[in-house]
């Protein structure tokens, strides 16, 4: 729980809750890592949904989280589907901060929609730990693996023309000690390359919409925005980032009130914007209500699991199924990917009636969000950096075997064995 890491870190009361906006943050302990979490994931999938192995042509992971510099984590996967006899899987892991998700995503979709698919389904799983060294980027770490089912027809349906990236070289976060989990990180970088990429992307998305479309594209064109979620503060300031955006290229579209308030800060230049706090608050005021409206309801999940890398965005996009799946038939959904580095970019679907197993509905019932979450174990904070200093320990080393204790694992979850001398990894089924 953040508000007791508040109070273990001896920070002031409010500054992870309110200031960050957190709620929860979960992580792995020995027992879990992100290969594990992959093959939870991927078999739970196939099996909720009665997939057969062999129906699938294409697997792509996700990720940040390095456990082995050559092996994908895709190829610990195909244990499942070596059994059923389907080796025939294209697709390795991509890699970019929090980017290799979306990735791995257009890997599959542009698969699906290319002349080398061959009538199967395509597979995406976004798997991450994501940890900090101690200091104030630690309380905005989580953990989570997420898969997700590519096929046609689907009740998600992409609006691939519309894709805006803006991509560019920057150290504002980064992995450059291998023998280390935890990331260099300059926070305050990354919050406005962060913002930048939000405004870029907006600006490539909409010139694209409005090439296709013929008309003009602001906020009220679609219903839900959801953003990459390192924490839920700078999801506020993102999207009130795009509202002063829509102020800016067309006054009228923004209500009166709004645009007497935004006014003063219309001639800033970009660089200015970004380090102007009058701007970032008013603008957040004069957003508020069509943020309650477009993003609070894809905000659950990512308050209560932390920043999952790669697997943020697809649990905010999880947090809006699970909130309105009854009303999402028809409705526009953008989402903006970031990873540091950094990759970015804005993209769109469209929510259509699916055939059953895959209508909306089923899959937010088969999701399970509040079941999920009330399932979980608190940790005092203690205990969360004892299991910290022992993960420092594990990363990277060989030759160990992990507790035998699994009570704390769902059914079915699987979970690390042990490690041999040759640094092979061993899982099982619980
Ligand atoms: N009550 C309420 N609010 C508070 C309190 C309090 N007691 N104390 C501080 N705050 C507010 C601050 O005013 C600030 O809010 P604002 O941004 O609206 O002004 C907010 O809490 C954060 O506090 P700061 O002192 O500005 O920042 P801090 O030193 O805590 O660092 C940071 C925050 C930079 C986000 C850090 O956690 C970090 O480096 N995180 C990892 C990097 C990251 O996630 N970047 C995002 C994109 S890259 C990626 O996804 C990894």
């Amino acid at each position: 729980m953040e508000e007791e890491l508040e109070a273990h870190d001896g920070v002031s009361k409010g500054k992870y809750t309110i200031g960050l906006g957190q709620d929860c943050m979960a992580f792995c302990t020995e027992l879990e890592d992100v290969i594990s979490m992959s093959l939870t994931v991927v078999s739970s999938l196939l099996e909720k949904y009665q997939i057969d192995p062999k129906q699938i042509g294409r697997l792509e992971v996700g990720t940040e989280t390095v456990i082995d510099k050559s092996k994908s984590i895709k190829t610990w996967l195909m244990q499942i589907f070596e059994e059923s006899g389907n080796t025939d899987i294209e697709g390795v892991d991509s890699t970019n901060a929090c980017y290799g998700g979306t990735a791995a995503l257009f890997n599959c979709v542009n698969w699906v929609e290319s002349n080398s698919w061959d009538g199967r389904y395509g597979l995406v799983v976004c798997t991450d730990s994501a940890v900090y060294a101690e200091g104030p980027a630690r309380p905005t770490g989580g953990a989570a693996a997420i898969a997700m089912l590519i096929g046609p027809n689907a009740p998600i349906a992409f609006e691939s023309k519309y894709r805006g990236t803006h991509m560019s070289h920057v150290y504002d976060f980064y992995k450059p000690d291998l023998a280390s989990e935890y990331p260099v990180v300059d926070g305050k970088l990354s919050q406005t390359c962060y913002l930048m990429a939000v405004d870029l992307c907006y600006k490539h998305f909409r010139s694209k919409y409005e090439k296709f479309e013929g008309k003009q594209f602001s906020i009220t064109d679609a219903d839900y925005f959801v953003f990459h979620s390192p924490y839920n503060k700078l999801v506020q300031k993102s999207f009130a980032r795009l509202y002063f955006n829509d102020f800016l290229r067309n006054s009228s579209s923004v209500a009166k009130e709004a645009r007497e308030t935004l006014e003063p800060f219309s001639s800033l230049s970009g660089d200015e914007s970004y380090q102007n706090r009058d701007l970032e608050k008013a603008s957040q005021k004069v957003a508020k209500n069509l943020y309650d409206e477009k993003v609070q309801p894809t905000t659950l999940v990512p308050k209560q699991v932390g920043n999952m890398y790669t697997a943020s965005l697809y649990a905010a996009f999880v947090s809006v199924l699970h909130n309105k799946h009854s009303t999402l038939v028809g409705q526009r959904i953008v989402m903006f990917s970031y990873g540091s580095g950094l990759s970015s970019t804005m993209f769109s679907f469209k929510i259509q009636d699916g055939r059953h197993p895959f209508t909306v509905s089923n899959i937010a019932s088969v999701m399970n969000v509040d079941g999920k979450l009330d399932s979980r174990h608190v940790f005092p904070p203690e205990k969360f950096v004892e299991t910290m200093k022992l993960m420092e320990h594990r990363y990277g080393a060989k030759d160990f075997v992990t507790r035998k204790d699994t009570s704390l694992l769902s059914p079915g979850a699987f979970y690390l064995t042990h490690v041999d001398s040759m640094y092979r990894r061993f899982y099982a089924k619980k």
